[in-house]
């Protein structure tokens, strides 16, 4: 059974989820890089990217060497922007096409937005057994024992019970 972790991180958190996930299972990682990299930081960080948000952008992305076919379990990571997942994967989920799948999905925010996530993608990939979501405040902020506890149990009730 092949593992596939997909995710984008703008400040680290998602990427931390992502490779804590990576050291529990099995898995072949996919970083979605966009091209022209987002402001980092300070007013222009929120402004471009929230405005790439409400304009629906598809920022391309750095190529990679992937083929989605190959993996039975896909989990997809984002940051919460402007309370859904972030634009490049408006560009990942107009290139790729997810089906057949089962789909965990994990999120990181500064407080909310997680839900409204998992339903806009649960719309946009509906062919797929969602298995499983989680999602974390900044946890770059937190400990790194609790966060890999959080994980521990997730991928208990959510992957190895399979
Ligand atoms: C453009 C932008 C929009 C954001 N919108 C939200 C939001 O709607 N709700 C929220 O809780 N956090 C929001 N955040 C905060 C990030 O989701 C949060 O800091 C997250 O942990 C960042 O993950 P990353 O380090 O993987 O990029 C936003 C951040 C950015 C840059």
């Amino acid at each position: 059974m092949k593992n596939l972790i997909v995710f984008y991180s703008l400040e680290g958190d998602t990427k931390l989820i992502a490779s804590t996930i990576s050291e529990k299972i099995n898995a072949d990682i996919l970083e979605l890089k966009p091209k022209k990299k987002y402001h980092d930081s300070g007013f222009k960080k929120y402004f471009w990217g929230g405005r790439s948000v409400i304009f629906k952008e598809k920022p391309e992305l750095q190529d990679y060497n992937i083929n989605l076919e190959n993996y039975e379990n896909i989990f997809i990571g984002t940051p919460i922007w402007v309370g859904t997942y972030a634009p490049p994967y408006n560009t990942f989920l107009k290139k790729e096409n997810i089906s057949n799948k089962n789909i965990y999905l994990f999120a990181c925010h500064g407080g909310g937005g997680a839900d409204k996530f998992y339903k806009n993608i649960k719309e946009i990939i509906p062919n797929n057994e969602f298995k499983g979501e989680i999602d974390f405040n900044e946890p770059l902020k937190e400990s790194r024992s609790d966060i890999l506890d959080q994980i521990d149990n997730w991928l208990k009730m959510v992957y190895f019970n399979n």
